[in-house]
């Protein structure tokens, strides 16, 4: 009895520490974090500091637009965070998880499982159906053939192309192939997106759409976004703007007011 009053005791004062701490909070909500991190690209003679310093923490939920001039480092801070490139110094962290520390064939096995990728061409394999693309991920994450059928078709079908499966990406529009490649990122339900510049290529009338789609996924089943962009249109969607230059963030705003669905 006395032995468990002690232990519960202590399970108390532990959880009154975490919660003083706010550790408790954080660890249940913070998805992606980048600490001090620095990345220099050397060829030949040129050194180019792309990231000078990043801390940058996402929370599960977000929809967070990176934004800033060409060349400031948006796309190396993506890869640095999403594991596709490595960093010089600092960590960065999924779900808790330090990549640093994964071999690269654990690192690629938990960008598979955790992560979707969007890019602004869409990279979708073009001798592959709409249906075929969004199978591929989910068949080498290990789904059976007839799971895989059935989850890509749920995933195109909330993308709006359940009418669309057979088609190949050539035989689609540029903002349905972003929508295929959208579903495709989403197959494995991962904890976070990283999009980069998913509306780049497309007319503002479809950039729109897909940023549309995008919040709606974010606010319906609370995928965490992050995305980014070199439009203000597209930027006012999201519900936090992470501003860079010159390899370091020099602005970081919430728009908690956008967060509703029109
Ligand atoms: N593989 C590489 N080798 C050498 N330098 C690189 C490499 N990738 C990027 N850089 C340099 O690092 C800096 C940051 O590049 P990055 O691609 O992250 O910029 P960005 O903000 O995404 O630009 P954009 O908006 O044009 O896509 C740039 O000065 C770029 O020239
Ligand atoms: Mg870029």
């Amino acid at each position: 009895m006395f032995n468990i009053f002690l232990y519960t005791a202590h399970f108390t004062s532990c959880l009154s520490q975490l919660i003083i701490t706010g550790k408790m909070s954080n660890e249940i909500s913070l998805i992606a974090a980048a600490e001090n991190v620095f990345k220099t690209y050397n060829t030949g003679k040129i050194s180019v500091q792309a990231l000078n310093g990043i801390n940058l923490n996402i929370m599960r939920g977000e929809m967070v637009a990176i934004m800033g001039p060409s060349g400031c480092g948006k796309t190396t801070l993506l890869n640095c965070m999403s594991g596709l490139d490595s960093v010089d110094s600092g960590d960065v962290s999924i779900a808790g998880q330090v990549l640093r520390t994964m071999s690269d064939d654990s690192l690629s096995e938990y960008r598979a499982k955790y992560m979707g990728f969007v890019f602004q061409f869409y990279n979708l394999l073009p001798v592959l159906s709409a249906l075929e693309n969004v199978e591929l991920p989910l068949i080498l994450a290990g789904a059976s053939q007839k799971e895989a059928t059935e989850r890509a078709k749920e995933k195109l079908s909330l993308v709006g192309l359940g009418d669309r499966f057979e088609h190949l990406p050539a035989e689609l529009s540029g903002g349905q192939q972003q929508r295929v490649s959208i579903a495709r990122s989403l197959a494995n339900d991962p904890a976070i997106v990283w999009a980069d510049e998913p509306t780049g290529n497309l007319d503002s009338a479809n950039a729109l759409e897909i940023m549309d789609l995008l919040k709606r996924l974010n606010q319906a089943h609370g995928q965490t976004f992050v995305l980014v962009t070199h439009s203000d249109e597209v930027g006012k969607l999201a519900d936090r703007v992470v501003q860079m230059s010159d390899g370091v963030i020099i602005g970081d705003g919430k728009r908690i007011s956008n967060r509703r669905l029109s």
